[in-house]
C-alpha cells in the first residue's frame, strides 16, 4: 500500500478507537442513583398503577429523559441505544407493534407496562447475582412512569 494510504488508514483506525472509548465512558455515566424531581407531574399516590398514567405527557417525557440518563443510561445506553451491556429498551414493546386489533394492541402495551414496572421496582436479581439493582425506594412511582413515557418516544417500531 502507498505510504499515504497507510497513514490515512492508521488515522482512521485511531479515530474510531477513540470514539469507541468515549462512547464506553459516556454509556456508564453516573454510578450513584439520582433522585428525580417529579413535582411538576400529577401525583399518583401510594397504589401502584397497572398502566402508564403519563403516556404522551410532554412534561413526563422531559422529566423521564433526564431521569433515564441519570439512572439507567449507564447500563442501557444513552438515548436508550444499548451498547450491549443490557437489553435495548427501544425494543421493549416491539411485539405489540405488529398486532392489528386495537384491543389486543392495548392489552399488549399494558402487559409490557406491568413487566416494565416489575423490572424497575425489583431489579433483575437471579441466584444472588444483581444484573440490575432494584429501584423501589430510590425512584418514586412518578419517576418510574415518566421514564417509561420517555422510552415510548424512543420505540424502535412505532405502535
Ligand atoms: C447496573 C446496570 C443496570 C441499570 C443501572 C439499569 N438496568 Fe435495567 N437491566 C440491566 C440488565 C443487565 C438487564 C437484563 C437482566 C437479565 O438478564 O434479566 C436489565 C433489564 C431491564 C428491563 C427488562 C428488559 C427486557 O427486555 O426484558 C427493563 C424494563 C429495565 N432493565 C429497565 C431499566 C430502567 C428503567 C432503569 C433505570 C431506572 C434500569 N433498567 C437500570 C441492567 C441495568
Amino acid at each position: 500500500m502507498a505510504p499515504l494510504a497507510t497513514t490515512l488508514l492508521r488515522r482512521i483506525t485511531l479515530v474510531s478507537a477513540l470514539a469507541l472509548a468515549a462512547t464506553a465512558v459516556m454509556a456508564h455515566g453516573d454510578v450513584v442513583p439520582q433522585a428525580v424531581d417529579t413535582k411538576d407531574l400529577p401525583p399518583l399516590g401510594e397504589a401502584w398503577r397497572a398502566e402508564n398514567p403519563y403516556r404522551s405527557n410532554a412534561t413526563a417525557v422531559r422529566i423521564g429523559a433526564s431521569a433515564y440518563n441519570q439512572n439507567c443510561a449507564r447500563c442501557h445506553g444513552l438515548e436508550a441505544i444499548s451498547g450491549g451491556i443490557a437489553p435495548d429498551l427501544r425494543k421493549l414493546d416491539n411485539d405489540c407493534s405488529t398486532l392489528k386489533v386495537a384491543a389486543k394492541k392495548a392489552a399488549c402495551v399494558k402487559e409490557i407496562d406491568d413487566y416494565y414496572l416489575g423490572s424497575v421496582r425489583r431489579g433483575k436479581v437471579r441466584n444472588g447475582a444483581v444484573y440490575m439493582p432494584p429501584f423501589e425506594g430510590i425512584l418514586n412511582q412518578e419517576a418510574m412512569w415518566s421514564i417509561k413515557a420517555y422510552l415510548e418516544t424512543r420505540r424502535e417500531k412505532p405502535l
